[in-house]
């Protein structure tokens, strides 16, 4: 038996007995006569005591020598500790060591393997299996594993089942690029991977599986950023018979209880928000609204007061800065240099400062009285002490202006606490969206989703009016999931397709198979999906995913550990028929 106990489970009531434990050395104190090691294991940490004068002097011996990451087991006597470790939870007790079995030599890793580590992101994820064994990462991912459980929990609670798709299907649209997968037995015939399991859960209510849930990978093959990897994981939910009503309650039920559960927080509030009062308000459609600073709208009460940079604009809107009425020169400018970095690419911006006797004093003074200034305030919900931040342009770009700009402020004032959670649905989604590169409309969530029956009349003459049944959950300013109610019947895809641009043979060719399901009985239906990852992260406080997978990507899309992606030999790709064709 490699070991009766666990590293993190013994206490003073265990003193006097003999056991037998397994792990990692963390670190080695060598006093002479007298060595301790501090052993690991997933549970926690045990110190041992080697004791020339209470046990055998070769062991002592063998324990000096011992290197950090040897695995070991050992036997021995718990015993109270003389120097007793409060912030441990093993701190009353430690083992005097009477055995040494070293189970294998570890060569020095090439990072401290402690909760803070001196190794750089690439080498951490180079060799992902030593961070795994730092406590913050391990934590995270058994974390994870709590989430799912929970997730499983709610749902198999609520009669979901639990049904597989395949993963080597053909493009589902969600608006990434597929990753592709060549066939060896279809020459020249691809697979790809889903971007979702969209068509496969559509089908399942088809067949009348009426609730289905899968904890599923997705595949998309997108720029990445913090909150995205390239393969990703899914709480993927469909139902049978439902309006958009029971889904959004079904799955606040599911954030509750995971919020309960998880966290012990109580939600009273679950708000909800049309997609154009979270555009209008917060220039987002995943406002964090754990804190305030509404936008304004000024363009009634800033144009035509002879100020030239407001009057030719179609918006001009403005928030308020809780508290910063007493910015300096520096910080004013420091807030100017941010909107007009690149990645905003703001030409300027207006402050006011509404000082604690009332007055004000602005950048635009020379055109606007202290009367003006006081009607901005009103409009604001600015008080006295606080700073108000203007900006102007075309609408869309300004409005996501001043929402990067209200987001950099709340992080800089501390107004984003990770223990406080604020969810909330975002509802009433446009359907489509005008590329203007493609010059057509693209599908805002995806091509499935029905346009809410008051709309549908507008589907031919004004396309870009009409809205979806269509939801996102917005998690303290993330968009955690997305879902909608489906077409479900054919003629209606079908007029989608055209919408969309699809000739009648390219949809056949695509979606041929959906639209056969359409005519064979398929019931109302309707579903949504939640990012795991993302969903996780936020729970554990963080924003950054890749702390809460195994094995994620870098930027780049690489695995660095496992060297993925990587060519493959001439004789794979002849036998995929694939030849690789040198750029010039
Ligand atoms: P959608 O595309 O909105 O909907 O995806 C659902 C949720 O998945 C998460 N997500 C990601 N997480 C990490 N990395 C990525 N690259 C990534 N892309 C998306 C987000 C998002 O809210 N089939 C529909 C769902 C439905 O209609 O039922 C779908 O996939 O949190």
């Amino acid at each position: 038996m490699y070991r009766n106990h666990s590293n993190g489970e013994l206490r003073l009531t265990n003193a006097g007995e003999q056991v037998t434990l397994s792990g990692w050395v963390q670190k080695i104190r060598d006093k002479g006569f007298m060595v301790w090691i501090d052993l690991r294991d997933r549970y926690g940490l045990t110190q041992l005591i080697f004791d020339s004068e209470r046990s055998d002097a070769d062991m002592v011996e063998q324990a000096r020598n011992l290197g950090r990451e040897d695995v070991i087991q050992i036997r021995g006597e718990v015993i109270e500790r003389e120097a007793k470790n409060p912030n441990m939870a093993t701190g009353e007790i430690e083992i005097l060591v009477s055995e040494l079995n070293v189970l294998n030599k570890a060569k020095t890793p090439p990072f401290t393997i402690e909760n803070e580590t001196d190794g750089g992101d690439e080498l951490r994820m180079k060799f992902r299996y030593l961070d795994i064994r730092r406590t913050p990462v391990r934590e995270n991912l058994i974390f994870r594993s709590t989430v799912t459980m929970e997730v499983r929990n709610y749902l198999s609670g609520h009669g979901f089942i639990d049904v597989e798709t395949p993963y080597l299907i053909k493009s589902t649209p969600e608006g990434a690029r597929d990753f592709v997968v060549p066939s060896r037995m279809n020459e020249g015939q691809f697979y790809a991977l889903p971007q979702s399991p969209q068509t496969f859960k559509q089908l399942l209510m088809v067949g009348g599986l009426d609730k289905y849930f899968q904890i599923v990978k997705c595949f998309r093959d997108e720029d990445l950023r913090a909150d995205r990897q390239p393969e990703f994981t899914q709480i993927d939910c469909e139902m049978a018979f439902v309006e958009q009503e029971d889904i959004l309650n079904t799955f606040e039920g599911l954030v509750r209880h995971l919020l309960k559960e998880i966290k012990g927080v109580e939600i009273d509030e679950f708000p909800r928000m049309t997609y154009e009062e979270a555009m209008r308000t917060y220039g987002n459609d995943k406002p964090d609204i754990r804190f305030e600073m509404k936008f304004g709208e000024l363009n009634d009460l800033a144009q035509n007061k002879g100020f030239g940079v407001f009057d030719s604009q179609e918006l001009v809107v403005g928030i308020a800065a809780p508290g910063c009425a007493g910015y300096s020169r520096k910080q004013l400018d420091a807030l100017i240099d941010y909107v007009k970095k690149p990645q905003i690419g703001a030409k300027g911006l207006i402050w006011a400062k509404y000082a604690e006797d009332g007055s004000f004093k602005s950048s635009v003074d020379k055109f606007f009285s202290q009367e003006d200034l006081k009607s901005w305030a009103d409009r604001l919900g600015a008080k006295p002490g606080d700073l108000m931040l203007v900006m102007a342009g075309e609408k869309d770009k300004t409005r996501g202006q001043l929402s990067d700009l209200r987001m950099h402020l709340a992080e800089t004032l501390g107004l984003r606490d990770p223990n406080v959670f604020a969810p909330l649905w975002i509802l009433d989604f446009p359907l489509l969206e005008w590329d203007e590169e493609t010059k057509r409309y693209h599908a805002m969530h995806h091509p499935f989703t029905s346009p809410k029956p008051e709309d549908v009349a507008l589907l031919e003459k004004d396309p870009g009016k009409v809205r979806a049944n269509a939801y996102d959950m917005v998690l303290n300013g993330n968009e955690i999931g997305g879902g909608s109610i489906r077409i479900h019947d054919r003629e209606m895809q079908s007029r989608m397709f055209d919408l969309l641009g699809f000739s009648k043979e390219e949809a056949l060719a695509q979606f041929g198979f959906l639209m056969s399901a359409f005519e064979y009985g398929a019931p109302p239906h309707g579903g949504i999906a939640f990012g795991l990852d993302r969903l996780v992260a936020i729970l554990g406080g963080q924003e950054t995913i890749r702390d809460f997978i195994a094995f994620p990507k870098n930027n780049a899309g690489r695995d660095v550990m496992i060297d993925a992606p990587s060519p493959i030999d001439e004789a794979q790709l002849e036998e995929l028929n694939l030849k690789i064709v040198k750029g010039e």
